[in-house]
């Protein structure tokens, strides 16, 4: 598109009066692919011409008739409007030779020219369970994590573990009451998260076991030497299973830096706010006022010197900003924590930091399971590893039914399964919430990853088929792909790279996608139309190369939401 532009802006601009650059500016998306691809209005010659810009349009494809460029093949008037048709034969060789030379890099625009961006993703808090809660925050932050990275950043991944607060102090009171090491070592997580609950089963009816409770906190600030081997053995045991959940789903994060891992910065925080004289005093605590700028005040600081939430939200941004110069800061955080970084942001910008504008918090919804298809204990969490394995178990199922000579069907069912569960999240609007319906996300004629997964695999077959090797590029081949369900597909592969910086702009996955539905139903409409292996030798190469590109499409686009592109399924 890009060269059709500047081909038209050459041709146009002696005959306008105008710079090259200046027509590519006026050009215009025409409103249906049927008026051509690219349109000049006509209404800027009006004055100059002194004629109605219908005529204008009219006359200028008179003068330009004969004229061909190597991308565009005609100029037709419609009303106002001169519409440039793309030629299909040099603009699909030039695609689909693009596609060929960078390989898996297509679409890998360096933009970020190795700029570092913190993306602070996932997030779960420690001794409890690893719930459907956090998936969201997984998958999306993992993607733009991704995503980032193609665009030639340098994406930094941190887990801003909930591994702090008054919570450990009811924890180590509960283990010395009721603990059993032979239940923890069992299965840790589930184990102290019933403790959990059960400290404030008790706790109704015992309220000293709170003053217990906060004395233990209060020691584990100090840094009293049990209170710690608690609090780290607790921590441990949560990560290594929180760790087998990121491994099945690929996941590694350049740091764990939790909470906990700012609570030495907190003073120096503290006394930054009081020199800057944004802050106040209310009955002993430590407040920000943010009236002014319509938003609720922030307490720093208790009256006891405990600090809160967002005390360590602002060590962390502070630390982060130090430490990787970040070009952006990302905080892939629930939507209900809106006012939390509103807050955050600003008294960032209150403090100076000229930075403050680089960080994003970007929201999303919440994702329910349809019942049913879980078995849920009456008032358990639902864990996202149960999810996750349901999902594979569903999908083996599917596979065993659907392919049952299939040799390796576990990894065809774990890409399918993990696909299904990722893009029934990442293809809706993240801000929406989501009802996960188990048949829907399965279906693999629905809008699906299995939909997606199923045209690249059917794809490898026809390839293997046709026996494309990795030296047949051929120039006049690629050219022949003229017909319309070629030139469709032709031209939405042209665009992944548009949909990848436009996924990472609006920190949204769901551009890519959608887009990727795209793809494999443009794909299926030209497999039902074109024939690949019985046509002639020579269309037989191209269309082997268009369906070569369209896999390399699908795989790259897969790959960057953290999904799998199975060649066989
Ligand atoms: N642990 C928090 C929660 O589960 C999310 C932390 C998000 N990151 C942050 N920097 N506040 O709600």
């Amino acid at each position: 598109m890009q060269k059709l532009k500047e081909e038209v802006g050459r041709l146009l601009a002696p005959r306008v009066g105008m710079k090259p650059a200046e027509v590519i500016t006026l050009l215009e998306d025409p409103p249906d692919p049927s008026y051509g691809d690219l349109a000049f209005p006509c209404f800027v010659l009006a004055k100059t011409r002194r004629k109605a810009p219908p005529l204008i349009a009219q006359e200028l494809s008179e003068e330009m008739a004969d004229e061909r460029g190597l991308f565009w093949d005609k100029a037709v008037p419609k009303g106002p409007y001169l519409n440039f048709f793309l030629a299909p034969d040099a603009f699909g060789r030039e695609v689909l030779q693009d596609i060929w030379n960078s390989a898996d890099k297509y679409g890998h625009v360096n933009i970020g020219k190795g700029e570092n961006v913190t993306i602070d993703y996932s997030s779960p808090n420690i001794a409890k369970p690893f719930g459907v809660g956090h998936i969201r925050s997984t998958v999306i932050g993992h993607s733009l994590y991704l995503i980032y990275q193609a665009l030639g950043y340098n994406s930094i991944g941190i887990n801003h573990l909930g591994d702090w607060g008054t919570q450990f102090g009811k924890l180590i009171v509960a283990f010395k009451r009721w603990g059993s090491e032979e239940e923890l070592k069992q299965d840790p997580v589930n184990y102290l998260y019933q403790l959990y609950v059960k400290f404030h089963r008790e706790v109704e009816e015992s309220p000293e076991l709170d003053d217990e409770a906060r004395s233990w906190f209060w020691k584990l600030e100090q840094g009293d030497g049990e209170a710690v081997e608690y609090w780290e053995r607790f921590r441990r045991l949560s990560l290594d299973n929180y760790e087998q959940i990121y491994d099945l789903l690929g996941i590694k994060f350049e740091y764990y830096h939790g909470e906990s891992h700012y609570n030495q910065m907190l003073e120096k925080v503290i006394e930054v706010v009081r020199e800057k004289g944004i802050a106040r005093e209310s009955e002993g605590a430590l407040m920000v006022d943010l009236e002014q700028y319509d938003l609720p005040s922030v307490m720093l600081q208790k009256k006891d010197g405990a600090t809160l939430y967002i005390t360590r939200d602002l060590a962390a941004a502070i630390y982060r900003f130090e430490t990787f110069n970040f070009a952006r800061s990302l905080y892939v955080v629930g939507a209900e924590q809106t006012l939390h970084f509103q807050q955050l942001f600003k008294v960032l910008e209150l403090l100076g930091f000229e930075w403050a504008k680089n960080c994003a918090h970007v929201p999303f919804g919440l994702i329910r399971f349809k019942e049913g298809r879980m078995s849920t204990r009456a008032g358990k969490i639902i864990l996202l590893e149960e999810v996750l394995n349901r999902s594979i178990d569903m999908a083996r199922e599917i596979i065993e039914e659907k392919n049952p000579d299939l040799p390796d069907k576990d990894s065809a069912a774990k890409a399918v399964g993990l696909g299904a569960v990722r893009f029934g999240d990442l293809s809706n609007d993240r801000i929406k919430n989501i009802e996960f319906d188990w048949d829907k996300a399965l279906d693999f004629s629905g809008e699906t990853a299995a939909y997606i997964q199923y045209a690249h695999a059917r794809i490898c077959s026809i390839l293997r088929k046709g026996g494309l090797d990795d030296t047949a590029w051929d120039d006049h081949a690629a050219s022949l792909l003229t017909r319309d369900e070629e030139t469709a597909l032709i031209k939405t592969l042209a665009i992944l790279p548009d949909k990848i910086i436009a996924s990472a702009e609006s920190y949204k996955p769901s551009i890519l996608a959608r887009y990727l539905i795209d793809v494999a139903r443009e794909f299926n409409r030209f497999y039902h139309n074109c024939p690949v292996l019985s046509s002639e030798d020579e269309l037989k190469h191209g269309r082997l190369l268009l369906i070569n590109a369209t896999r390399q499409v699908i795989a790259n686009g897969l790959a960057l939401l953290g999904i799998e592109a199975p060649e066989e399924m």
